[in-house]
C-alpha cells in the first residue's frame, strides 16, 4: 500500500490547474445509459472512483474508448441492469446507475451501499422518488430491485436535498411518460452539469439551479459531447494549501461562482484572494485568524471541505467552532489531527478547534477521501515529516495530487509502504 510523506514547512508558490469534477463526472457517465447514441466526454480525472464507474457501465454492456480524459461511451447494447455488491461497495455513488437503468431499461438490480466512514448514507430519498413514479421496489438479499414498464412524470418533494438522489430522479424523469416536477432539490453545481449535458442530448430540463426542477420526459436520448466542469472540491483545497502554508498559489480552473460559501470564508481568515479571468489566486503575509464554519447543502460551505478546513483553523489565531450538518460521522481526521498536536474538541456535531502557532509532523492515517485531504494540509504546514497511510482513500477523488503539490514547491512524495 502507498504513503505519502510530507516534509512541511515550505511555502507553497506557483500555479496549479484543478481537474475536471469528480462528482460531476460521475452522474454524467451514469447518464451515458439513457440512449443509444454516442456520447463523448471530456475532461474527465483520472481517479479512482471514474474508472470504478467506467468498470460499471462496461459489466452492463456499455462500450467505452478512449485513453486520458477522454472517453466515447455508447449503451446501445446493454445486456445487464445488475450493480453488484463488489463494486458498489467500493464506490456508493454506484447507485446512480439506478434511475438511468429503470427508465431505459424498465428493470435494475443495485446492490444496496452500506453505511461508510462518514456515516450511514441511506437512499431512502431515491427510492421514494422512484416510487412515486410507478416503480415496483423491493430490498432483497442485500439488492434493491426496481421494475417499472415506463416510469410516470409526478410531483416529487424531497425531504432533504440530496446530491445524488436529484441526480438519479433528474435521470430518470428524462425518460417518464408526462412531466415530473422536483421540489428542494440539490443545488449542487456538479447537478446543473449533468443537467447541461442531459440537455444537449434531448432532455427537456427546466429550472436549473433553482430548488424546483421539471422535466418534460421524452422517448428517448440522443449522443452528445461535454466537457466535464472543473472540480470545485480540488479549488478549494489547492486554496486552502496556499492558506496554511502561507504562500502565494494561483489556483488555474478556479470557477468563483462555483465556490459558494468558500471564498467568503477564505478571505474572513485574513488571506488575499484575486479573481482572475481563468481562476483566484490566494495570498497569505500575516497570521490566520479563526473564523467558525457550518456545512450546509450548496451555495453553503460544503461538507467536502470540511476537514480542509479544520486543518486551517488548527494553526489559526483563537478559536473556531465548526459544526458538519451533512454527515454525521465525518470528523474521522480529529484523532490523526490529535497526533499533529491539534487541540480539537468534538461536541455532537460541533467541533470546537483552539489554534496552535503550529502542528508538528506525525504518522497518520486516512480514513476517507477528504480527510485525506485534511491530513496532506496538515502535513504541509506542520514541522518535520508527517506520513500518511491509507492513501488509497486519496487516489478515489485526487488527481496526481503529490505531483501538483510538489511542483509549488511542497516536500511530498508517495513511496511505498515497507511493513
Ligand atoms: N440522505 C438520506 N437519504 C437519502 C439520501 C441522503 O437521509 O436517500 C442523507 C445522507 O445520509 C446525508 C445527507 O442526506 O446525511 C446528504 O447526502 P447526499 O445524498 O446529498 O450525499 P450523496 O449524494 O451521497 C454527494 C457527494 C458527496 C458529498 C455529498 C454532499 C457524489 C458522488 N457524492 O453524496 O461527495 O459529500 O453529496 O455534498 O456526488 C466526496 O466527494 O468525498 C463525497 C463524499
Amino acid at each position: 500500500m502507498d504513503q505519502i510523506r510530507i516534509i512541511g514547512g515550505t511555502s507553497l508558490t506557483g500555479t496549479v490547474d484543478v481537474g475536471g469534477a469528480k462528482n460531476a463526472a460521475l452522474p454524467i457517465l451514469a447518464a451515458s445509459l439513457l440512449g443509444s447514441g454516442d456520447c463523448e466526454i471530456e475532461y474527465l480525472p483520472q481517479v479512482r472512483d471514474v474508472s470504478t464507474m467506467i468498470k460499471l457501465l462496461q459489466l452492463l454492456g456499455v462500450t467505452a474508448q478512449g485513453q486520458g480524459g477522454t472517453i466515447t461511451l455508447n449503451a446501445k447494447n446493454v445486456q445487464s441492469v445488475e450493480a453488484p455488491y463488489e463494486l458498489v461497495k467500493t464506490m456508493r455513488a454506484s447507485i446512480l446507475s439506478l434511475g438511468p437503468l429503470l427508465a431505459r431499461l424498465g428493470e435494475a438490480k443495485v446492490s444496496l451501499p452500506g453505511g461508510c466512514a462518514i456515516g450511514t448514507r441511506p437512499v431512502n430519498l431515491h427510492l421514494k422518488g422512484l416510487e412515486m413514479m410507478g416503480a415496483d421496489i423491493h430490498v432483497e438479499h442485500g439488492y434493491i430491485e426496481a421494475k417499472a414498464s415506463r416510469l410516470r412524470g409526478t410531483r416529487i418533494d424531497l425531504d432533504f436535498p440530496t446530491v445524488t438522489g436529484t441526480e438519479n430522479l433528474i435521470m430518470a424523469a428524462c425518460l417518464a411518460e408526462g412531466t415530473t416536477s422536483l421540489h428542494n432539490v440539490a443545488r449542487e453545481p456538479e447537478i446543473g452539469d449533468l443537467c447541461a449535458f442531459l440537455g444537449k442530448r434531448g432532455a427537456k430540463i427546466y429550472g436549473v439551479g433553482t430548488d424546483t426542477i421539471s422535466i418534460e420526459g421524452v422517448r428517448e436520448l440522443h449522443g452528445a459531447r461535454h466537457r466535464v466542469m472543473p472540480d470545485r472540491v480540488e479549488a478549494g483545497t489547492y486554496l486552502m494549501a496556499g492558506a496554511i502554508t502561507g504562500g502565494d498559489v494561483f489556483v488555474r480552473g478556479c470557477v468563483t461562482d462555483h465556490m459558494g460559501g468558500v471564498l467568503k470564508k477564505l478571505q474572513e481568515t485574513g488571506v488575499e484572494l484575486t479573481e482572475e479571468p481563468d481562476g483566484v489566486r490566494i495570498c497569505r503575509k500575516g497570521i490566520l485568524r479563526s473564523v467558525d464554519v457550518k456545512t450546509l447543502p450548496y451555495p453553503g460551505f460544503p461538507t467536502d471541505l470540511q476537514a480542509q478546513m479544520m486543518a486551517l483553523m488548527s494553526i489559526a489565531d483563537g478559536t473556531s467552532v465548526l459544526t458538519e450538518t451533512i454527515f454525521e460521522g465525518r470528523f474521522l481526521h480529529v484523532p490523526e489531527l490529535h497526533r499533529m498536536g491539534a487541540s480539537i474538541e468534538v461536541d455532537g456535531p460541533h467541533a470546537v478547534i483552539k489554534g496552535k502557532p503550529s502542528l508538528t509532523g506525525a504518522p497518520v492515517m486516512a480514513s476517507d477521501l477528504r480527510a485525506s485531504a485534511g491530513l496532506v494540509l496538515a502535513g504541509l504546514a506542520a514541522e518535520g515529516e508527517t506520513v500518511i497511510s491509507r492513501v488509497y482513500h486519496l487516489d478515489r477523488g485526487y488527481e496526481r495530487l503529490e505531483e501538483k503539490f510538489g511542483a509549488l514547491g511542497a516536500n511530498i512524495r508517495r513511496v511505498r509502504e515497507v511493513l
